[in-house]
């Protein structure tokens, strides 16, 4: 039935109509100042232009949300952040336009709309698929109660390079931690608990490879061989699709020469005919225009011309389909058949949401997230406590008890706003919480001094009087939000301004300190790790920050995080990450290894690596080929005198094969929860169909062989045992 409905809106559209479903509109400010609007932002990033001054002006200034356009159907979707206004512009759209096509509202929502919850890069630490699924869910239904109906997220880049500032928004350098968060994600987002429960359309972006741009540099081109692209960087887009992703974001970057916007192969061959994309896929903003920038085309008409053959459903912002496409039809340069691919993807999409049945919110729909509800506050809270990592604990400085007189420190420790971090864009200030605010809640005896931060001011006065105070020192200390996510790389990933020089200050008083981290990728933090006795890895865990870091200093949260990417010891050791080659000459002590000669031989703090108040031992590994999979057990005791969870990670190594493998691979995880001296088994059942990999032409190879399998309380942390496997 939906189908034979697409079908006859089909036969009955116009060209220009086809064409106006595939065009996306953001509004557009008009009035109310000199300068165009991009000239605007230039002015506001580079510091021309005070956002004081900037608000001023945006508050003169007219939103043209394209309502002539929408008549008229040159419109299909539309980036809009307030409820009432997308009533009113679907009214026009359904009740005036010919053929009263809905328009399909989509926004930017990556980790929670007005419950920010925390980054990616934190929330996949929790290892924790069923936790990132409910954030999902409690951010599909409060943004759609704001309208949008379509997510662009999850971001699903594998990124290996600290210096990309976008790492912040993925789940990290490990393809089956981000295919498991991929999956939740678009379970949490496309699938209703019940019948009445609003769902949204996902956008797995960027498709694809973008996070190995390289030099970490935003943007930047990306090469790869292709064994590495389908064994790695698109493992969580295959997990995304096969999970029912209705939609995809093609990436800025080129992949081996041919920008993803004009890629042929990756979308039509690889996204849809093979992995079988449902829905459409739009450009990232502006991204049709810049293909004549990457050296592709020879001008719009012609960027456009490629990016609908190669299978761009939807232009996001250049009006280049708008302004070109029908003489391209006309002229025959662009086939009928493929208007109606993209313009059929796209209706089926508005169908699935059912936007042609309930084009409209209601009153009561609009203000249901008005205040927001305790469970989610309490689940924004939750998610927080679990991505946080333990990365250091020398003499157990931690947990401290209540009544310790604390010396806060840090600007970044009272700055509401900065816990939300990079890309939260609908959320409320009044619901956010401090790290200060939630450290007075749980200890009495804390005194404030913000002594300095990132931007590089340090007060020497302040850092006294803080020395002077309590008993221990837990300074906040990192990055802003907008040191990380787009365009936010960074050529050197140590703390940024001087907090190294005002840790060492602090550190100066002899008395114990504890570093808290609040930043958007992993730091460079070999100085760190040698000076300072606890070193707490926060991220930016959303509105609920403040409590979740305060409840797990003071124990009343178990720190249960696993780092989801690595922390290199020095920038120079980026790209580094554990799944890597052994090469010919594997790093060791001896001269002539792959190394560095004024670094250390790996990572400060490898994937997977996350400490908790209490101790744990793995032992007694077993591994039995039961035909189809391996099974695989490992003793976990809690050698400590308190609860904690352990998250035990198994891998396996591929130990000779027709292309070199990575020392090891992460294949699953398994969370236990134990008591002090308690012992359990953790299983975990490995089927032989999962321990191949890809070649250069995309075929599945299982190679007969020796195998490593791991057994780990982080990458390198692990047991072994060897076991002969045959596949055939
Ligand atoms: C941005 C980002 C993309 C985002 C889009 C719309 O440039 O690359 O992640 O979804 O534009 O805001």
């Amino acid at each position: 039935a939906q189908r034979d409905k697409i079908e006859s809106l089909l036969a009955e559209m116009t060209l220009e109509e086809k064409i106006g479903q595939m065009n996306q509109e953001s509004p557009s400010i008009v009035g109310g100042f000199e300068v165009p609007f991009g000239e605007l932002i230039e002015m506001v990033t580079d510091g021309r232009l005070s956002n004081a001054e900037f608000k001023k002006i945006m508050s003169t200034a007219q939103q043209d949300c394209h309502e002539d356009e929408i008549r008229t159907g040159g419109v299909g979707s539309l980036m809009v952040q307030d409820p009432a206004k997308t009533n009113e512009l679907q009214k026009i759209a359904v009740e005036e336009s010919r053929l009263g096509i809905p328009l399909l509202f989509g926004l930017d929502v990556i980790h929670g709309y007005r419950t920010v919850y925390p980054i990616a890069l934190a929330e996949a630490c929790t290892f924790d698929p069923a936790l990132m699924k409910k954030t999902a869910r409690m951010a599909a239904r409060e943004s759609h109660s704001g309208g949008v109906a379509w997510h662009f997220a999850p971001m699903v880049d594998i990124a290996r390079d600290a210096r990309w500032g976008r790492v912040s928004e993925g789940p990290g350098e490990d393809p089956c931690l981000a295919s498991a968060f991929a999956r939740a994600k678009i379970e949490g987002l496309q699938e209703p608990e019940q019948a009445d429960d609003p769902y949204v359309a996902a956008c797995l972006k960027h498709y694809v490879g973008y996070g190995a741009c390289e030099g970490g540099r935003d943007y930047n081109t990306v090469n790869m061989a292709m064994s590495l692209f389908y064994s790695v960087y698109l493992q969580p887009f295959q997990a995304a699709v096969r999970s029912g992703a209705q939609t995809a974001m093609a990436a800025f970057n080129d992949l081996n020469g041919v920008p993803c916007t004009v890629n042929k192969f990756l979308l039509r061959d690889v996204l849809k005919d093979t992995l079988g994309l449902p829905g459409f896929v739009v450009s990232d903003a502006n991204a049709i225009k810049e293909c004549v920038s990457h050296g592709i085309a020879a001008d719009d008409r012609d960027a456009g011309v490629q990016a609908a053959c190669a299978g761009l459903d939807m232009d996001m912002g250049t009006n280049i389909y708008k302004n070109h496409l029908k003489e391209a039809v006309e002229s025959g340069q662009v086939p009928m058949e493929v208007i109606d691919d993209a313009v059929r993807r796209i209706l089926s999409v508005k169908m699935w949401l059912g936007l042609f049945d309930n084009p409209y919110l209601t009153e009561e729909e609009m203000h249901r997230f008005d205040t927001l509800p305790q469970e989610h506050l309490a689940l924004a809270r939750e998610a927080g406590e679990k991505s946080i990592v333990l990365l250091k604990n020398e003499g157990n400085v931690l947990p401290l008890s209540p009544e310790k007189k604390i010396a806060l420190v840090g600007s970044l420790a009272d700055d509401r706003e900065e816990v939300v971090g990079a890309w939260a864009l609908s959320w409320r200030k009044e619901d956010c919480v401090s790290i200060r605010a939630g450290m007075e809640k749980a200890f009495p005896n804390l005194q404030y001094f913000p002594c300095g931060g990132p931007e590089g001011d340090m007060n020497a006065d302040e850092i006294q009087r803080a020395g002077a105070y309590g008993d221990v020192v837990v300074a906040v200390l990192g990055e802003t939000k907008a040191m990380s996510g787009e365009a936010s790389s960074r050529a050197d990933v140590t703390l940024p301004g001087k907090q190294r020089e005002l840790l060492e200050k602090l550190l100066g008083f002899g008395k114990p300190v504890v570093l808290v981290l609040m930043n958007g990728r992993p730091l460079a933090l070999e100085w760190e790790d040698r000076h300072v006795p606890a070193i707490v890895e926060a991220w930016h865990l959303g509105v609920q920050m403040g409590h979740a870091v305060a409840n797990v200093l003071s124990g009343k949260a178990m720190p249960e995080g696993k780092l989801s990417a690595s922390f290199p010891a020095m920038t120079g050791q980026c790209p580094v990450y554990y799944n890597h080659p052994s090469t010919g000459r594997p790093a060791s002590k001896s001269k002539f290894t792959s190394k560095y000669l004024d670094a250390p031989l790996d990572s400060l703090y490898p994937f997977g690596h996350g400490l908790s108040y209490t101790s744990f031992a793995l032992s007694d590994l077993q591994v039995n080929d039961a035909g189809e999979a391996l099974d695989i057990r490992v003793k976990v005791e809690n050698t400590g005198d308190r609860a904690g969870v352990e998250t035990v990670q198994f891998y396996m190594q591929d130990v000779a094969a027709s292309i070199v493998r990575p020392v090891k691979e992460l294949k699953g995880f398994v969370k236990v929860r134990l008591a002090p001296g308690e012992k359990t088994k953790a299983a975990f059942s490995l089927p032989k169909q999962d321990m191949g990999f890809f070649d250069d032409q995309w075929k599945y190879r299982l190679e007969n062989g020796v195998f490593r399998i791991f057994a780990g309380s982080s990458s390198r942390e692990c047991i072994s045992e060897e076991v002969a496997v045959c596949f055939s």
